[in-house]
């Protein structure tokens, strides 16, 4: 079943031509580069910016695998969360799309559709039950998964997000947006350092939630020390700053995946979003994964940052379950996944 998938939440214009997990085209076209000088993403700038590109992204789509529109059979759109303009510019395009080819249409999940976006990749897929772990710039979200549509809340960030904390903390450097790409390489240069050390946020002894805000401020405290501008800490210093923070900002993220496969039981670790793309999370879910006998699944690179494939391939799954959306279609800013079971 050939269903074309749109993504427009934030600063990344995609469309993709899936067919249950085999990914037939996935292009993304960003807007990154217009955000970088004010450091974070211009909703404004992020809209016109996919006003402008989606058709022609939608044509290299659909290029490759010589296809035309007329062979899809299923459009899948983001719907939420995320910008609000910059979904429904997205949506728009879906509607009409819908409507002039006759086609059934589906708003997707963001979040979910991120959670499961390593069943794109080749190999098996991750079996159910497993915890989910979505982690990206607007989000850190835990889940108990017994089956796609069928997902528990286990815990959320109280605060910011891990990938936003990232850029935050890169802005603090000087390191420019996005901030995750950079610190992961720059952590790589730096070591422990007895002089920087960052607090890990628990949230007590059950929590399965998450707090970045104490780690940024932590961050920001060691700059301002002394009375130091960003440009004036040397390259060591800066490296062990990323290393620190990163160190502190995992190991959160590790222990509540290990509390929530505690209290569920789950042997299995499926981990998505943009943060997905991390080395150093990598190694420690690896780590932890090989310690505690469990699986440990990440979706490929290209599929950790917003991209379109993944909102098809969820899309299409609900689609077979039953689910589709009417012209009525609207965007959910801050479509959560408290109505998730
Ligand atoms: O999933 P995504 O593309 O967009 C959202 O749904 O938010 O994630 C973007 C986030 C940014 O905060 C970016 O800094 C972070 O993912 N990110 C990373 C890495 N690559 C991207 N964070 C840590 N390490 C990386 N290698
Ligand atoms: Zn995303």
């Amino acid at each position: 079943m050939l269903t074309l998938g749109l993504e427009t939440s934030c600063d990344e214009t995609s469309a993709s031509l899936t067919d249950g997990r085999r990914v037939l085209a996935n292009i993304v076209s960003s807007s990154v580069h217009l955000h970088k000088r004010y450091g974070g993403v211009v909703p404004e700038i992020a809209s016109r910016f996919h006003v402008e590109y989606i058709i022609e992204v939608i044509a290299k789509a659909l290029e490759n695998p010589h296809k035309t529109l007329k062979d899809v059979k299923l459009v899948a759109v983001t719907n939420g969360p995320g910008l609000v303009g910059a979904l429904l510019s997205g949506i728009s395009v879906a509607k009409a799309l819908g409507y002039s080819l006759k086609r059934p249409m589906i708003g997707v999940n963001h979040i979910l559709a991120h959670l499961y976006s390593s069943f794109l990749s080749e190999g098996p897929t991750p079996a159910f039950p497993f915890v989910g772990l979505v982690v990206s710039g607007g989000h850190t979200t835990l889940f108990y998964c017994k089956a796609i549509g069928s997902e528990r809340l286990l815990g959320s960030t109280q605060d910011d997000a891990v990938g936003e904390a990232y850029d935050k903390v890169a802005k603090i450097l000087g390191l420019g947006y996005p901030g995750g790409p950079v610190i992961d390489r720059l952590a790589k240069k730096g070591t422990r350092n007895a002089a920087i050390s960052f607090p890990r946020s628990y949230l007590g002894k059950d929590s399965l939630d998450f707090s970045f805000s104490g780690i940024q401020t932590a961050v920001l405290y060691h700059v301002r020390k002394r009375d130091r501008r960003p440009e004036t800490i040397d390259r060591k210093e800066t490296a062990d700053i990323c290393y620190a923070f990163q160190e502190a900002a995992l190991d959160a993220l590790v222990e509540k995946v290990r509390r929530a496969c505690e209290v569920t039981g789950a042997r299995r670790v499926v981990i998505g979003g943009g943060v997905a793309a991390n080395s150093r999370l990598r190694d420690k879910m690896r780590e932890l994964a090989a310690f505690s006998s469990m699986k440990i699944y990440f979706p490929e690179l290209k599929y950790c940052m917003d991209n379109a494939a993944m909102i098809g391939y969820l899309g299409e799954v609900l689609y077979k379950k039953g689910k589709r959306s009417d012209l009525y279609l609207s965007a959910e800013p801050n479509l959560g996944v408290l109505n998730v079971k």
